[in-house]
């Protein structure tokens, strides 16, 4: 469910006229829903019925400090895999208790941030990781909270590129029998304290029973766990829920909370889950706008570097035009300007469009702006954030400047 739908043919995002928006700030450019994105944060929260719970939305789906600020507000905790994000939700005042770090490769720097601030937990996702984290602790005098990351040995389904539950995967503790000897080493360690336990099966994920079947392990594990002696705060079954990217039918996140609370029934831990696509992904879309017709291609200004979703995963977005047309007699494939045979938005597309009309890339709130990039020196796009009658721009669109800052003339 979302607040992007036409009113008297036009494309509106909840009581904005698009085009206005296109007018004034130009395109390509993110715009982003308040009133979605709150819909999907309470939807979360009011589908727990019994347990004590944690959501902690993942910072690398969308990452904007307006976004993260409203969602702190709103009670969440945040999933952050980088220093950069840790700093980004310290910035908008995220209460450090509410922050899990997870991340296979996590620095030295990046451990020591998390420690001065008193973070909820790192998720760690080896050995070795515990030893340093134990080594920097012990080195500052401190106690660390820390939860073990393992691999349920699910298959959930979707791109090879974006699952991560399987045994063997780079993710998280494959075997069970390692798990329960860091469990081990932790509970003889002065300066390690184990949370939690945790996981995280992979993204866009349609089919429920694998979250079944990843609350069943997770609480098995759990159980040999305390038997060591530990006393678990949270079980955290990380994010992963899939969305409808061409009107296709998906679970909600009630059922998929429904499914977890009645496998975990029975349990003392919080339960904590991570969700980033499911909250953020249809609370934005881009605009571009046509600026070629070409044999079958609609040639648009926004590209692979601003939306790489399609080109990486061959991942598919609907395709509107702000325009509401009574029917469509047109396909296409929609193409940006960058220089990679590569860089399509869609392929054989029905919409009906000419040149100057804008469209709208929809569901592109998730794994948008965030894994944008300058290929091509093209400068990133504009983000702009609806809420009701009003539009502000969250990030300003890129300029030659920010492209050259950090270069060094030689010559100069
Ligand atoms: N927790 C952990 C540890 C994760 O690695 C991820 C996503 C999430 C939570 C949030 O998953 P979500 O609820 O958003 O599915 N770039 C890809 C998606 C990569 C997901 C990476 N991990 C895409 O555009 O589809």
């Amino acid at each position: 469910m979302d607040y992007f739908a036409y009113k008297n043919n036009k494309l509106y995002c909840e009581d904005v006229d698009l085009q206005d928006i296109a007018m004034q700030y130009g395109t390509p450019c993110y715009v982003y829903s308040k009133k979605t994105l709150e819909r999907h944060v309470d939807v979360y929260k009011k589908a727990f019925k019994s347990k004590d719970n944690l959501i902690c939305f993942s910072v690398k789906s969308l990452s904007n400090i307006s976004i993260l600020e409203f969602i702190n507000k709103k009670g969440c905790g945040f999933d952050v895999v980088s220093g950069g994000e840790l700093k980004r939700v310290l910035h908008v005042g995220a209460d450090p208790k509410k922050i899990i770090f997870s991340g296979v490769g996590k620095s030295y720097d990046e451990i020591l941030l998390g420690i001065q601030n008193n973070i909820l937990s790192f998720n760690i996702e080896s050995e070795a990781e515990v030893y340093r984290i134990e080594e920097i602790a012990s080195s500052k005098n401190k106690v660390v909270d820390i939860a073990i990351r393992f691999n349920p040995e699910v298959d959930s389904g979707g791109h090879e590129y974006i699952k991560t539950g399987r045994k063997g995967d780079k993710f998280g503790i494959s075997s069970d029998d390692s798990v329960l000897k860091i469990a081990n080493h932790i509970y003889q360690s002065k300066n390690l304290n184990l949370v939690g336990l945790a996981c995280h099966i992979g993204s866009q994920i349609l089919d429920l029973e694998s979250y079944r079947l990843t609350a069943q392990n997770i609480k098995k594990l759990s159980i040999n766990i305390k038997k060591i002696g530990h006393d678990l705060d949270f079980l955290d079954l990380g994010g992963g829920l899939g969305i409808p990217y061409e009107n296709d039918k998906t679970p909600s996140p009630e059922e998929l909370i429904s499914i977890i609370e009645q496998e975990l029934e029975d349990i003392d831990e919080r339960i904590v889950l991570e969700p980033g696509r499911s909250i953020s992904g249809n609370a934005g879309i881009l605009l571009t706008t046509v600026e070629y017709i070409k044999e079958n291609f609609l040639i648009v200004d926004a590209a692979m570097n601003d939306l790489l979703r399609p080109a990486l995963y061959k991942a598919k977005h609907d395709v509107w035009n702000l325009k509401e047309m009574e029917s469509i007699d047109q396909v296409w494939t929609i193409v940006g300007p960058v220089c990679e045979s590569s860089d399509v938005i869609a392929r054989e597309h029905s919409i009906n469009a000419n040149e100057g009309d804008v469209l709208a890339i929809k569901t592109a709130g998730a794994y948008g702006f965030v894994m944008s990039s300058n290929y091509n020196s093209r400068v990133r796009p504009a983000e702009v954030m609806v809420d009701g009658k009003t539009f502000n721009v969250i990030r300003s669109r890129e300029s030659f400047n920010d492209l050259i800052k950090n270069e060094i003339n030689l010559n100069d």
